[in-house]
């Protein structure tokens, strides 16, 4: 175990985790998938959603916060008995360091071996939320993947929630047979959503005139985006999620997926990043 800095306790359980308190926000990191599971700027709401439902055991994904999808998105390719979404999120990693920055932010490190990849994750929680995948190829041969840091964020109620940011934007939309479409707008949400937007590098904002904020997700080095909520049907066929939960979160993933898989020469490394911060709305 690193040596942990004054802002950062260990909390022991079955699946242990780190809870971070510094002058800026509050964040809880779990081992198990090197998950973050809530952030807390200072003096606002939980930016971050977890279901009541979630499992928080061995070999299962945490339903919420945000689950590191890799190497694969989605179903693997070759079916099988391969989980959805990779194996990383279901693997214990390892603290590399933790460290109180001079500017009271708080900097978490965790590592994982996933061959032929080496993974590390960068946590810092200040008043925005930085998170930072790098991935590097350390096998003798070229190799690819897929990756998404799939975030779960709170609303008030999804039907009155918005993101800007991909209007214009190409997407598969998978709840109508992987048909291509393009965004018009900002995107709304009136039934279950799916979508995998291609070629997206911009910022998203999610628009929450209830709660009076806007969150902003900005992101470098990924060229997919996903936006997903479940609506009721999919909602009620989820063990793992409440069936009226569905109204007080979106998913918006910063990705690398289908056509924007990376390819690593061996020796090469890659970074995925997401800035997770919160605006408030003008009265
Ligand atoms: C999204 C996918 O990224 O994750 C959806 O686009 C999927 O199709 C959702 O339902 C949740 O996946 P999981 O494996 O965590 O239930």
């Amino acid at each position: 175990m690193a040596r942990l800095p004054a802002t950062v306790t260990e909390v022991a359980s079955e699946l242990p985790s780190l809870s971070i308190c510094n002058r800026h926000a509050r964040a809880r990191v779990f081992l198990h998938g090197a998950h973050v599971a809530s952030f807390r700027p200072v003096g606002e709401a939980e930016v971050l959603w977890m279901s009541i439902r979630s499992q928080f055991a061995p070999g299962k994904p945490i339903r919420g916060g945000v689950p590191i999808c890799f190497p694969w998105f989605g179903m693997h390719p070759e079916g099988g008995d391969r989980p959805p979404h990779g194996v990383v999120r279901l693997s214990p990693w390892t603290i590399t360091s933790a460290d109180d920055l001079p500017d009271g932010q708080t900097r978490l490190v965790l590592g994982l071996d996933s061959p032929p990849f080496t993974l590390a994750y960068t946590v810092t929680v200040g008043a925005e939320l930085e998170l930072a995948l790098e991935v590097r190829n350390t096998g003798n041969a070229p190799a690819s993947f897929e990756e998404a840091l799939h975030t779960y964020f709170d609303v008030a109620d999804v039907r009155r929630a918005s993101i800007e940011g991909l209007a214009g934007a190409a997407f598969i939309d998978k709840t109508d047979g992987s048909a291509t479409k393009t965004q018009s707008g900002a995107l709304t949400f009136t039934a279950e959503t799916d979508r995998l937007f291609q070629g997206t590098t911009s910022a998203c904002t999610i628009v929450d005139p209830v709660l009076g904020r806007r969150i902003v997700v900005a992101k470098k080095g990924s060229r997919s985006t996903v936006v997903w909520n479940p609506w009721v049907a999919k909602a009620a066929r989820m063990p793992d999620f409440g069936d009226d939960e569905w109204p007080s979160m979106l998913c918006i993933e910063a990705a690398n997926a289908a056509d924007h898989r990376v390819t690593l020469a061996p020796g090469a490394s890659h970074l995925l990043s997401q800035t997770v911060s919160v605006q408030r709305l003008a009265r």
